[in-house]
């Protein structure tokens, strides 16, 4: 199969226009609690969309790590995705609309060669904030597009991410491609499927504040997106982007493991190879999510569980090594441009055989009690107490039972399930679910106040527990933080007593928080505390609190510990060997 190797060709040409390739932000945010995935190559990089000085410069271009799961069940089709990945260049108050235009332009043109009567525009038609983007739409008519391919359109297609989500944002302009062998239309109709998007340039001058207004940034930004996935298999010829080189090896495997044809089983096919990416990709980022019942490692299970389901579909042993071939199929595709994969190749490895084997033990056993259930059902509907059976007794997540209940032509009453649940564990997933609908959140006040806390907490653990105290990940709400650190023991109530102790000390002395940029190796150096060295460009922003704590960390914090309320620890606990997990939350 011919393989037009994108992401190679876009980085290339975006550096010769003078932008400097930055590395792909994990998939799990580290500074950002408010989203669980990233899921847009902006979402790093919103501080310097907001006016901090980026290391790299003002233009910059990456291939970013991505993950949407708000239609997690849409998966199975010819183009839909959980994890992906998107190609962004951006200027940081630097070049605008012109030469943004003109370089897409030129990039799809030139370097890709696509006949530009394959081409044509939306942009944003105007409104309160800002007026019709006429300034785009004559550019794209200099450079060749019809004015029959240009369409004017408002808000809900021209605005990013959209008019409800807080944060940097911005109308747009966006790309579209004429995806068929049909005769081409002269005039561009946007609700005509076969033309699909492949572009998204977002003019981002805004922000949307808490308040619900909008105010313009300190610096005029360009930010665009493009999906690996989708122009890859457009550009390749394929309706099914499951068909392009991004997938093939992973799809031939499947048909390995499972003796059985692409062809006649696409559905389960798609299912499998999109599920085990992703998993595939979470499991190795350095945030070292796994498998559990909340947040990211609630989807991480709900991936490979669902995985299994239609493993099981394709009568595939699943006692066999099938998905850890299929991951290693995935890891060796991708490792050129994710050294994470080949680096914690084990650890992925594992985590799928480890939640395989727990979830085989009762899969059987499950599937049978939900048949008999189904043969029992009056009316139409699965009760909560059968769909917690199921979760609690048999480790079917919520969804699957739907999703199982559904091919039946039965509803499952999942509010009923969920005010169980919530009885069951303190845990309450609603708010998590929150997270995961995909745009963007941003950092409220509590948020902040966490963030400076957490860098206090961290800094209270090495002076109580030992400065062989790390950090392991943080979590951070509006109701809670949750921080995870190395330590090889349980905390005593008096180490505990100690830690808060100080961290409320030190918010009593009201010391200062100074953000400074740096030589990374300087910081290092200077004993600033960094979860992942590897990670961080060359120049990095250290935050010093007082002489007690200095951290690289891209903010934000409040400006004063005298700004935060008094912590108090409310549960200390294991996450994994050697991991612990503090759980604090203010109180005034
Ligand atoms: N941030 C824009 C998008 O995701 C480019 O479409």
């Amino acid at each position: 199969m011919r393989s037009i190797e994108l992401r190679e060709k876009y980085i290339n040409f975006f550096v010769s226009k003078g932008h400097k390739q930055i590395p792909s932000a994990p998939v799990v945010p580290e500074n950002d609690p408010s989203v669980l995935f990233n899921t847009a190559g902006m979402q790093p990089l919103v501080p310097y969309l907001m006016g901090q000085p980026h290391p790299y410069g003002k233009r910059l271009c990456d291939y970013q790590k991505c993950m949407r799961t708000n239609d997690l069940d849409e998966v199975g089709d010819l183009t839909h995705h959980t994890f992906f990945e998107m190609l962004g260049n951006w200027s940081l108050g630097d070049y605008f609309k012109k030469e943004s235009i003109s370089w897409s332009f030129e990039f799809l043109t030139k370097v890709l060669e696509i006949p530009v009567e394959r081409l044509a525009v939306t942009v944003f038609k105007g409104n309160d904030i800002v007026e019709a983007d006429s300034e785009s739409a004559n550019i794209w008519k200099s450079l060749g597009i019809s004015e029959k391919r240009i369409k004017y359109l408002g808000e809900d297609d021209n605005w990013w991410p959209n008019m409800e989500s807080t944060g940097p944002c911005g109308p747009d302009t966006e790309i579209f491609y004429f995806r068929s062998n049909d005769e081409i239309p002269e005039e561009f109709d946007t609700s005509d499927e076969r033309w699909v998007e492949i572009w998204n340039n977002v003019f981002m001058q805004y922000n949307h504040n808490q308040d619900g207004t909008f105010t313009e940034l300190p610096q005029k930004n360009v930010d665009t997106g493009m999906g690996v996935e989708r122009v890859t298999a457009l550009l390749e010829g394929q309706t099914d982007n499951y068909a392009s080189s991004i997938w093939n090896d992973i799809i031939e495997t499947i048909e390995k493991v499972s003796n059985l044809d692409y062809k006649g089983h696409e559905k389960e096919m798609r299912i499998i190879a999109d599920h085990i990416r992703s998993a595939v990709f979470i499991s190795a980022d350095p945030a070292g999510i796994k498998p559990s019942n909340t947040d990211q490692g609630y989807i991480l299970r709900r991936l490979i569980r669902r995985a299994i389901r239609y493993a099981k579909k394709l009568d595939i042993d699943i006692n066999s090594d099938w998905e850890q071939e299929i991951a290693l199929a995935i890891i060796n595709k991708n490792k050129k441009y994710y050294v994470e994969l080949e680096e914690n190749k084990d650890v992925v490895l594992d985590v799928l055989r480890t939640e395989k084997v727990k979830f085989n033990r009762t899969l059987e056993n499950g599937l049978k009690e939900f048949e008999k259930m189904i043969n029992k059902v009056e009316g139409k509907v699965l009760d909560k107490d059968h769909a917690f059976r199921l979760y609690d007794t048999f480790g079917f997540p919520i969804e699957l039972t739907v999703e199982l209940a559904k091919e039946k032509g039965i509803e499952v009453d999942v509010e009923g399930f969920k005010e169980k649940f919530k009885k069951h564990q303190e845990i309450s997933r609603a708010g998590a679910k929150e997270k995961f609908k995909g745009g963007l959140a941003s950092t409220g006040k509590i948020e902040t106040q966490y963030h400076t806390a957490t860098h206090l907490l961290n800094a209270a653990l090495k002076v109580v527990v030992g400065p062989q105290v790390h950090q392991r990940g943080s979590n951070i709400t509006e109701e809670r933080m949750r921080f995870d650190f190395s330590c090889d023991h349980k905390l005593t109530d008096d180490e505990k007593q100690k830690v808060q102790d100080l961290v409320n000390k030190w918010i009593d002395a009201g010391y200062p928080v100074i953000k400074e940029e740096m030589k990374k190796d300087d910081a290092i150096k200077s004993g600033a505390e960094c979860m992942f060295v590897e990670r961080y460009p060359d120049i990095v922003t250290v935050y010093k609190i007082g002489d007690v704590s200095a951290e690289l960390c891209g903010g934000p914090h409040v400006s004063n510990t005298s700004e935060l309320p008094h912590i108090k620890i409310k549960k200390e606990e294991a996450v994994s060997a050697g991991v612990r997990r503090i759980k604090a939350v203010f109180v005034n």
